[in-house]
């Protein structure tokens, strides 16, 4: 027994050492996640600050159903003569005008859109097509849809009590398929002429 005190002591001795060496560990590992952290906001704060979404442009509220580039007749998809698709779409509580939206596969299309009351956003399915909508400012930007089929484009930014009922959809044709209905000149609507 007399052999068992000092091995019981060096045994104190080396658990002692073995939880120093895991709270050090530990420090380093948390000290790591704080630098990760902190670089990470230096980072996105210096990325967004140089190359901000898109440029300010802003419409008045006041006016946009009755005159200008958001009255409900202009809203929805149209492709211009030299082939260039465009979007508008508004945003309100709680709902999007146009609630479907038409667009080609494989080809650019430029979003416009605004909101009426309070600031709106939307994500189209797992698209980049990803932006917010605030009230006097026109969100603007142009993406690709490389997949056909519908999507679902739901409000992504807290608006109020109907927030989790306010989607659109998204209509994403074969881009022969849009052309053949973009050639008529007319709004394309998710509806079938
Ligand atoms: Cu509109 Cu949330």
């Amino acid at each position: 027994m007399s052999a068992s005190t000092p091995h019981s002591a060096s045994d104190g001795h080396a658990s002692e050492a073995v939880s120093v060496a895991a709270e050090r560990r530990w420090a380093f590992i948390v000290m790591a996640i704080i630098a990760l952290l902190v670089l990470m906001m230096v980072v996105t704060a210096l990325h967004w600050a140089s190359m901000p979404p898109s440029r300010v442009e802003t419409v008045d509220v006041k006016t946009l159903h009755t005159q200008g580039e958001f009255v409900e007749s202009n809203l929805g998809t149209t492709m211009a003569p030299d082939g260039k698709v465009m979007v508008r779409l508004i945003a309100q509580q709680y709902s999007f005008v146009p609630q479907c939206i038409v667009v080609p596969a494989g080809m650019p299309v430029t979003f416009r859109g605004t909101a009426t009351d309070a600031i709106h956003g939307f994500v189209v399915g797992k698209t980049n097509a990803n932006t917010m909508l605030v009230p006097g400012f026109v969100a603007t930007f142009t993406t690709t849809f490389h997949r056909t089929g519908e999507q679902l484009m739901p409000c992504h930014e807290y608006c109020g009590t109907g927030h989790e009922a306010m989607w659109g959809r998204v209509q994403v044709l074969p881009a022969e398929d849009f052309l053949s209905r973009a050639r008529n000149g007319e709004r394309l609507s998710c509806v079938q002429g």
